[in-house]
């Protein structure tokens, strides 16, 4: 049912072309067929449809009714046209309304399309009174936040899902043109990937989960990054990733932290450098960015217009210039030259901060850096020993970006057994990871990954400061709305 109305559509994109045409097949068609505003705003069905959605505004005249309908499916909403005895005083802003009329060219020239209406049901009445959402008023993104039930019914927002739908299946489309075997990595495990003890414990609300009765029988977590999953997949696939949840119980309000973000990771076999992993981000990054812009220009016009004018220019920056890459210690060497009075220390060995990240970027002409080679003790376990003595670093590299901080972090993982087990002996984890070190006894290979933060990557390229306005349902400490 649903594949001939798409049918019918094709056949009327051409026929639309011909208004004589057009007025044939309205003839012919013996019922509406059912399309999605996105569709009757460019045309492909003149004649007899069907239109379902929500009120987005309200006009009315001595003699007709204007309103227009959004579905989720444009940023623009199809204007309806009724004679006024069809008006009704449930059409307010925020009904939800179905429409049965005909689709033909507009008179004005604005709106390419129309729908003259013969029938308006109100599906769901709305009291747009209490609606906390106003015709035509701009809503502060603190203000729409408040209503994470209703923040999708506004442009913004709107638009703001539909980019990040756009952008996930713009990473799908570029790992599979490279080869690379998507895997569905686990959300409960039982292991600490990073280390940092950010975890949250998952135990069953079910009477057997008790003290001497664990449902997992071991502590279980939700996951913190899909990496070592990934790692044991990258003994069988040379390339893989995954795109999913991760949460880290970091005690944090920040712009730039979630409970929890969607990571894209990726993991590579046969590498051999950290360049091999930088190539791979800086090309995923302009490649998605790419299509995003491609796909969704009047939604991502929306951020560059209205809520962060001139963004669009440093985003073409750095779609235009190769990353710039630097090492851990030419990055502490510009922080302590600068007259920068920093809160955090910038010796040698100390992690870098979100000042120190965001002067870097700075001073590199706010384009994106990547920074190599960190000190060896601030890197977890599975980070490849440089063993360049007497510094002492790690194969690890951080993507940083402008107005964001760090958007990727990677690096080789340590694949020779005798290093892996004398750091995890050290550690005290070697009996919690000896599945990991298996996978370096049976045919271990050069690898690398690394991930990126979805929802820090969609902060960069439109240019919104606070991550809770990039994610359908934020989560952070002390809230978890719906
Ligand atoms: O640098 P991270 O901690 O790296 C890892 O988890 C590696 N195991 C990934 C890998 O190599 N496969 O996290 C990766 C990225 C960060 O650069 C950041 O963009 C994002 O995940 N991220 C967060 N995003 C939102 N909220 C948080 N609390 C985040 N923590 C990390």
């Amino acid at each position: 049912m649903f594949r001939a109305a798409i049918k019918t559509l094709s056949v009327g994109s051409r026929c639309s072309l011909s208004p004589g045409l057009s007025e044939i097949r309205h003839y012919c068609r013996k019922t509406p067929i059912k399309v999605q505003v996105s569709e009757a705003l460019s045309g492909v069905a003149l004649g007899d449809v069907t239109i379902q959605g929500w009120v987005r505004s309200v006009r009315s005249q001595k003699e007709n009714l204007f309103f227009h309908v959004n579905d989720g499916s444009s940023l623009q909403s199809l204007q309806i046209v009724a004679p006024s005895d069809l008006s009704n005083p449930l059409l307010t802003l925020g009904s939800a309304v179905e429409v049965r009329g005909v689709l033909k060219k507009s008179p004005l020239p604005k709106q390419p399309f129309e729908v003259e209406a013969e029938d308006i049901q109100i599906v769901g009445e709305c009291n747009s009174v209490e609606f906390p959402f106003k015709i035509k008023k701009r809503h502060s993104p603190e203000y729409v936040r408040q209503f994470p039930h209703l923040r999708c019914r506004t442009n913004s927002f709107s638009s703001l899902l539909r980019i990040r739908s756009e952008a996930t299946a713009a990473i799908h489309s570029y790992f599979k043109e490279h080869g690379f075997v998507q895997i569905h990595t686990p959300v409960i495990t039982s292991n600490d990937c990073e280390g940092a003890g950010e975890l949250f414990q998952v135990e069953a609300t079910c009477p057997q989960d008790s003290e001497d009765h664990k449902f997992f029988s071991v502590p279980a977590y939700l996951t913190v990054s899909g990496q070592l999953h990934l790692e044991v997949m990258s003994g069988a696939f040379s390339r893989v990733y995954t795109f999913g949840p991760t949460f880290r119980a970091e005690n944090s309000q920040s712009r730039r932290h979630l409970a929890e973000f969607y990571m894209v990771e990726a993991e590579i076999s046969f590498t051999q450098s950290v360049e091999d992993l930088t190539k791979v981000m800086e090309d995923m990054f302009r490649s998605a960015t790419e299509q995003v812009w491609a796909q969704c220009a009047e939604d991502v016009d929306v951020f560059y217009k209205h809520v962060t004018p001139g963004h669009r220019e440093t985003v073409e920056a750095m779609l235009n210039r190769k990353f710039t890459i630097i090492s851990y210690s030419d990055a502490i060497d510009i922080l302590q030259r600068s007259s920068e009075d920093f809160v955090f220390p910038t010796d040698w060995g100390s992690d870098l901060q979100t000042e120190h990240e965001k002067y870097l970027v700075k001073h590199c002409g706010n384009l994106p850096i990547f920074v190599t080679d960190y000190p060896y003790d601030i890197k977890p376990f599975y980070a490849r020993d440089n063993q360049d003595h007497p510094q002492h670093t790690a194969a690890a590299v951080d993507l940083l970006v402008p107005g964001v901080g760090e958007l990727c972090g990677g690096s080789l993982r340590e694949e020779r057994l005798d290093l892996l087990t004398t750091r995890l002996e050290a550690a005290g984890l070697e009996e919690t990871y000896s599945w990991y070190l298996d996978l370096r006894r049976f045919g271990s290979v050069p690898h690398g990954g690394f991930g990126m933060g979805f929802e820090r990557y969609l902060q960069c390229i439109l240019g919104i400061d606070n991550i809770k306005d990039v994610i359908p349902f934020p989560r952070f400490s002390q809230s978890c709305l719906l």
